[in-house]
């Protein structure tokens, strides 16, 4: 393993002011959000979208790296530069998801485990030689009655571990995801409990397999009430749980951890991680790798439309800004509403 490179590739991944955007839905998905504008998810839309993205002027100030699909990594600006290029010419880093998916857990109801193991040592080498300098594997976790179980922190973790370990093999920084789930009426102190265990699992599992820390980046869920607790936890609370969940289970050696946005608006994303950077120092940097909130509204304005690229883009960009801004604490309503 080559530590050095693949610290200087995560830390490139966190530079100060800077975060990653998760553009990484897979087909289903990415039909999903294409269906609530009314645009069908054709390649070609899916490609004019992404290019959309990934050309707005001046991205590269608040964006570090963008998570592809297998599809993404493979398409090309309409003048033929492959978008991996592209990125890399941006000094933006190119990434991939890697995991096949979350799949029903057997003998476990309500519960998932990602697959996508098998393989994935030749599959990592061909993303590495088509340009991806690092990967994302996400674990689902549920929270529910009587769930997680014991057994499905310890399948997640294990998955994630073994994917991490391959991945800094292949000389690529794993992001490694465990995502306990926003949805259920649970408070934000049981998110809390079971946020906790998770990372238990899953630094444990790091630690079994031989994954270097610093090496890797952490993408967690923020704590958070649930999306149907009658009471919702503000923004300073949902901070201080979280630093405070974090700072008892996420080792000094790991350089970043970059929040997903699970559901939030993109103005609870950009304020929650504000809020935290304002509690600082920490020992990691405290940055975001949002797929929803830091595309929603960018997804609206262009709607399928090519009369709406420059539209999308200004969208995009100011969420970025918005975002970028959260990296220090100086996120703020003036801001947002400067806007698009
Ligand atoms: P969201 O920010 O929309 O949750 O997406 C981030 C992501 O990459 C989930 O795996």
């Amino acid at each position: 393993m080559n530590l050095e490179a693949l610290k200087s590739i995560a830390k490139a991944m966190v530079a100060e002011g800077k975060g990653i955007l998760a553009a990484d839905e897979s087909s289903p998905t990415i039909a999903k959000r294409f269906a609530s504008i009314d645009v069908e998810s054709t390649e070609s839309n899916r490609q004019s979208y992404r290019q959309m993205l990934f050309t707005a002027d001046g991205m590269a100030d608040y964006i570090s790296g963008v998570i592809l699909y297998d599809e993404t990594l493979r398409q090309s600006t309409d003048d033929g530069v492959p978008f991996p290029k592209l990125l890399t010419d941006l000094g933006v880093v190119p990434g991939i998801k890697v995991d096949m998916g979350a799949k029903p857990l057997a003998f476990h109801e309500g519960e998932k485990v990602t697959e996508g193991l098998d393989g994935l040592r030749d599959r990592l080498k061909e993303y590495y030689d088509l340009g991806a300098r690092f990967t994302k594997w996400r674990a689902v976790i549920a929270i529910g009655d009587n769930i997680p179980s014991a057994n499905c922190l310890d399948v997640n973790a294990h998955a994630l571990a073994r994917y991490a370990a391959l991945s800094q093999e292949a000389g690529l920084v794993p992001i490694v995801e465990p995502e306990v789930l926003m949805d259920g009426s649970h408070t934000i102190e049981r998110c809390e409990e079971v946020t906790a265990a998770a990372l238990k699992q899953v630094f444990a599992a790091l630690e079994a397999q031989g994954v270097a820390l610093e090496g890797i980046c952490l993408k967690p869920n923020m704590v958070i009430s649930g999306a149907d607790c009658p009471t919702q936890a503000d923004s300073k609370q949902i901070a201080e749980a979280t630093v405070r969940c974090l700072t008892s289970n996420v080792p000094a050696a790991v350089p970043g951890i970059v929040f997903l946005s699970g559901g939030q608006t993109e103005e609870q994303a950009a304020t929650n991680l504000s809020e935290m950077n304002k509690i600082g120092p920490h020992p990691w940097e405290l940055s975001f790798s949002y797929g929803r909130a830091l595309q929603a509204s960018a997804l609206k304005a262009w709607s399928g439309d090519v009369d709406k690229l420059d539209a999308g883009k200004k969208a995009f960009l100011h969420r970025s800004r918005c975002a970028s801004a959260a990296r220090d604490g100086s996120y703020s309503e003036e801001m947002e509403a400067a806007g698009v």
